[in-house]
């Protein structure tokens, strides 16, 4: 979701403005805009569109204190008038979060005459720093805006009485990043922004504020007491922020999967999660597709009942849960409803293990035992080796629980032939590019799998669509006759998964159904799959080497429908690393 920057030193700051700009761009936007003291007064520049719209005829700004926002809409069009920084007099702010109460602090403040320019909640914030001019001491200016607030909130502030320094303020769940460079102090609602700039970094806790100087940086807690923020080496190098070589970051990282999906060593459990019998998984959209796939995991290798909850639903039903252990499942860490589900397992006593790849993230620091997921820095919004990675840990975490030691053998052999044969897929990326070429041409398609599959389909649909902007859905195959069937003619499309393995048969006798119906079929196997079709000619063929341990055939069939969703977004010219409406950080309910 939205991007906050901020940049205090003593030399011009526009650049490096810029930059943070730039690397928080693949959160999402539509939207743009700085905010510089320029010789004592405040100055903005904001645009509707890209950072390139942005660029064009930005003023040749000076000035070393300065803030900057990405902006994705929630209150209010994507219009200039909307876009951050808001000012009120001798103010600017930016802001992620929702203030909940601006309705009425706005009619508090329209009544003092206050005019308004936006549609947002966030130039309220603009408006109560601008009325508080009168408190000359700046602390009681701060608290007397923010107490006035309700809601989540991430903020950074300039204020013209106050022309060496940034104002920075965090409230529940929008998290905030101070990073302590070379050149100055900065501020960034991700590490991202940081990353290149700040060599040590620090979230700020939950209420948590503070002033940022070129040289010092000083915090407060809500009453107004100093406290200490504990700043570390920053993890994120600069170069795992860059495309390299390639024409997407969704590419790349399709591409470094390969490399990292190997056996790393299984993790020492903590004695709650080895004893625990039953365990509820918490994620949202792909994050909840690896925890599907975990259950299969868990199930077959562990003995362990996993029970699958939405977080975007969980706690709005108050369930009820057994003694156990919750596992949260999130890229990012930072995806508001995960948090919420996080919070709410930790509320009824259950253990909370974090699968999460952004180690110190909200949800990181809510945990009781984190492990990381190790994918590395995933820029492109649609999940691809964030979702892989999610899923080698449930395997990781199902072997270690695992009492049955030659099938974890078993397992820990077959994971050994997986990089090569992802490393074989990805040579033969332009198969997919083929069949994309054909599935560009339909407006909607169905995906099927049966059992492990199932869940890949549900995986493979979510990215075909969020890339594509084709309508696309996944069912589990036998489910076809239950109702999906009635869709099925020419103009429908079915993307298969379905490698050889004890439920092969019954898909086949699916994908005959399909092809009475005249439904094109494209399908994805293996060669054992490919040499069982009995008669059946798919219109679109793609195989991947048999695995000897059908439980792992997930790994090539993430890869597959990850390039299939590609190459069908590449071939309609769309906006692959950044897909419209949607937001790599999900940090709003
Ligand atoms: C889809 C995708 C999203 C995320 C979801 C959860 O490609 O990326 O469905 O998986 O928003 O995000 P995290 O994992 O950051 O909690």
């Amino acid at each position: 979701m939205c991007g906050i920057v901020g940049f205090v030193s003593s030399g011009p700051v526009i650049d490096g403005l810029i930059q943070g700009l730039k690397k928080v761009e693949y959160r999402g936007y539509d939207s743009a805009g700085v905010a510089i003291i320029e010789q004592g007064i405040i100055k903005r520049h904001r645009a509707v569109g890209p950072l390139a719209a942005l660029m064009t005829e930005l003023p040749p700004f000076q000035g070393t204190v300065g803030i900057g926002h990405t902006r994705w809409a929630t209150h209010g069009r994507a219009e200039e008038k909307n876009a951050h920084p808001h000012c009120g007099k001798g103010t600017a702010v930016v802001h992620n979060g929702i203030i909940e109460n601006f309705q009425a602090l706005k009619k508090d403040l329209s009544f003092q005459g206050i005019q308004f320019e936006s549609d947002t909640d966030t130039e309220v914030i603009a408006h109560l720093f601008a009325t508080s001019e009168h408190l000359t001491n700046l602390q009681e200016r701060v608290l007397f805006v923010l107490k006035q607030l309700k809601g989540n909130f991430a903020i950074a502030v300039l204020l013209q009485d106050c022309t060496d320094c940034i104002i920075v303020a965090r409230k529940g769940l929008s998290p905030l990043a101070v990073g302590q460079g070379k050149e100055g102090f900065y501020v960034g609602s991700d590490l991202s922004s940081l990353s290149g700039s700040a060599q040590k970094v620090a979230f700020l806790e939950d209420e948590t504020w503070g002033v940022l100087y070129k040289d010092q940086a000083i915090f407060y807690d809500w009453t107004g007491q100093e406290k200490h923020l504990n700043f570390y080496p920053n993890p994120l190098q600069a170069q795992e922020t860059e495309k390299g070589d390639f024409q997407h970051f969704m590419l790349k990282e399709i591409y470094q999967q390969a490399d990292l999906v190997r056996i790393q060593g299984l993790p020492a459990l903590p004695a709650e999660v080895c004893q625990a019998s039953f365990f509820t998984a918490l994620g949202c959209g792909t994050a909840f597709y690896a925890a599907w796939v975990g259950k299969f995991f868990l199930e077959r290798l562990a003995k362990r009942f996993l029970n699958l909850e939405l977080a975007s639903e969980f706690h709005y039903r108050n369930p009820i849960l057994p003694d156990g252990v919750s596992i949260v499942v999130s890229q990012s860490g930072e995806t508001a409803d995960t948090l919420k589900a996080t919070l709410y397992a930790k509320s009824q006593q259950q253990y909370v293990l974090g699968m999460i790849n952004a180690p110190h993230s909200s949800i990181s620091r809510q945990v009781d035992y984190l492990m990381p997921t190790g994918a590395g820095t995933e820029i492109g919004v649609a999940s691809t080796k964030a979702f892989t990675m999610q899923v080698l840990s449930f395997l990781n975490l199902s072997l270690a629980l695992c009492s049955d030691a030659p099938l974890r053998q078993t397992v820990l052999d077959s994971l050994k032939e997986i990089p090569s044969v992802l490393k074989d897929i990805i040579q033969r990326s332009h198969e997919f590019a083929q069949i994309a070429a054909v599935l560009s041409q339909y407006q909607s398609i169905l995906y099927l799998g049966r059992g492990l599959h199932y869940a890949l389909a549900l995986e493979g649909a979510l990215k075909m669509s969020e890339l594509s902007y084709i309508h696309a859905q996944g069912f589990a195959a036998g489910e076809l006759k239950h109702g999906p069937l009635a869709l099925i003619d020419p103009q429908h499309p079915v993307v298969v998964l379905a490698p050889w393995d004890e439920s092969f048969s019954k898909t086949l006798s699916n994908l005959h159904e399909v092809k009475a119906r005249n439904g094109p079929i494209f399908l994805i196997t293996d060669t054992k799959g490919a040499a069982s079709l009995e008669g059946l000619k798919p219109e679109g063929l793609f195989m991947y080497p048999s695995l000897q341990e059908p439980l792992l055939q997930v790994f090539p069939n993430a890869i597959c429908v990850q390039l299939l969703a590609y190459y069908t977004a590449l071939h309609k010219g769309l906006s692959i690393d950044q897909p419209r409406n949607l937001s790599k950080s999900v940090t709003v309910e």
